[in-house]
């Protein structure tokens, strides 16, 4: 496809998200071209993918079966609307997905985003609530660090303060946070999950105790916080985490936006920790990438206790107008299918302990003051620079991208790895590689 070129004049237009735009405009990085692990860029040269775009990319990039599928359904069915009416792929996904998740999760919703997907759970928890009589229970529980998106809802019952900050009182009955189940002083350095720290799930005991059990609804957490960098579940809190919740009549939801399709090597980690939440989120990895897409997996009892009333009236009046875009459905269909025909969460789990052993590598590198991982993720956290924090993190992605042909996640002055889930073991040993090349000129 002939692309016209970029000038300097046509980067002004463009507001780029989460990004400094200013300094981008004068230093862009621009990708032209993927396929398999590697990006490209206008010239030709290849860059290692080694975040799978934005954690999403797990079957590498390029996937012909998956364009075919889009391409067929932008002519077959370009749009359809879900309210009301429907098409049949939103079915099948549906049920494929259903049958991914944990017994007894047998209903799915779709929204277009991850950030939509959490507002979604959020919503369904106070509504469920309403519905059976305990209107009540409001509040809704995120955790320090969490990330749940950046619209209102998810984004206050994250814990990431910087993404917070600027907006202003946020949703009513999120004011409560759990604390993330990391102490530095004693878990830096850990190789996949704290064999400590379960009892921090306790901390929702003492908001039990606070506000009264009546006046919660729901739980939200990441079971492995991703966007923070990379934050395992340690061993057994996330079953804790479950009884407290069951003890107290507390809905829990799993963001899996991150931890889905593969990342932890299961199709959600809630398989992989044997904990069933109340409802799943997810997005990212069900289209590979290719289509935006995002939805709630929801447990039957929910279910069930919307399905009441006249039956001409709307049980959930909630909903997008892209829900189950037939784009997005027929994308994540075709996704699935290289899962399941690669095998690639199992495929995840033999890669594992090379990303554990190549990035613990980077340990004596300068300014490296932790080092995380789990699955097929991984994050350096850097020290900060005092006089400019973020600095440090921004300059390795820089020069990583420039100087050193890999592409990084990089937030704050923390790196994160999250290789696609058909990387060979040479492919993430090189990233780890190319990554300490830009780590030793830190300044
Ligand atoms: C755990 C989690 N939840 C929600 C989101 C938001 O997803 P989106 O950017 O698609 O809105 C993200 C994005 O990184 C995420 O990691």
């Amino acid at each position: 496809m002939a692309r016209q070129r970029l000038t300097p004049n046509d980067l002004d237009a463009f507001w780029l998200p989460f990004t400094p735009n200013r300094h981008f405009k004068k230093e862009p990085r621009l990708l032209v071209r993927a396929r398999g692990l590697h990006y490209y860029d206008a010239k030709g040269r290849a860059l290692l993918d080694a975040c799978s775009g934005l954690w999403c990319v797990n079957a590498g990039h390029g996937r012909d079966t998956i364009a075919a599928a889009v391409a067929e359904a932008a002519r077959e069915l370009d749009f359809a609307p879900s309210f009301q009416f429907a098409h049949p792929d939103a079915f099948h996904l549906a049920q494929r997905l259903t049958a991914m998740a944990p017994d007894g999760l047998d209903h799915v919703f779709f929204v277009n985003s991850g950030s939509e997907a959490a507002d979604s759970a959020l919503k369904l928890a106070r509504a469920y609530h309403v519905k059976r009589g305990e209107g009540q229970r409001f509040r809704l529980i995120g955790r320090s660090k969490g990330y749940h998106g950046v619209t209102f809802g998810g984004l206050s019952v994250g814990g990431i303060a910087n993404n917070r900050k600027p907006y202003g009182p946020l949703l009513p009955g999120t004011d409560d946070h759990l604390p993330l189940p990391y102490d530095p002083a004693h878990m830096a350095f850990t190789r996949g999950e704290p064999q400590e720290g379960a009892s921090y799930a306790q901390a929702l005991r003492d908001l039990v105790n606070l506000h009264g059990a009546e006046t919660i609804a729901a739980v939200i957490v990441e079971p492995m916080a991703g966007s923070a960098g990379v934050f395992a579940s340690p061993s057994g809190y996330l079953k804790e985490l479950r009884a407290l919740c069951d003890q107290y009549g507390i809905l829990l939801i799993f963001d899996e936006v991150i931890t889905g399709f593969g990342r932890l090597g299961f199709g959600f980690a809630a398989e992989r920790y044997g904990v069933t939440p109340d409802i799943i989120t997810f997005a990212k990895g069900v289209t590979n990438g290719v289509v935006p897409m995002g939805g709630m997996i929801v447990a039957q009892t929910l279910y069930d206790a919307f399905m009441d009333g006249p039956e001409h009236s709307i049980e959930f009046v909630h909903g997008h107008t892209y829900s189950a875009h037939p784009l997005a459905c027929a994308a994540a269909l075709a996704t699935l299918d290289i899962y399941r025909d690669e095998d690639l969460f199992a495929r995840a789990r033999t890669l594992a302990p090379v990303l554990e052993e190549a990035v613990h590598d980077l340990k004596d590198a300068p300014g490296v003051i932790d080092i995380r991982n789990v699955g097929l993720a991984a994050a350096i956290d850097l020290e900060p620079d005092p006089k400019a924090p973020g600095r440090r993190g921004y300059d390795v992605m820089r020069r990583a991208f420039h100087e050193h042909d890999v592409v990084v996640r990089v937030s704050g002055d923390t790196i994160a790895l999250a290789p696609a889930l058909v990387a060979e073991a040479q492919d993430i040993v090189e990233m780890t590689r190319r990554l300490a090349a830009a780590l030793s000129q830190l300044t």
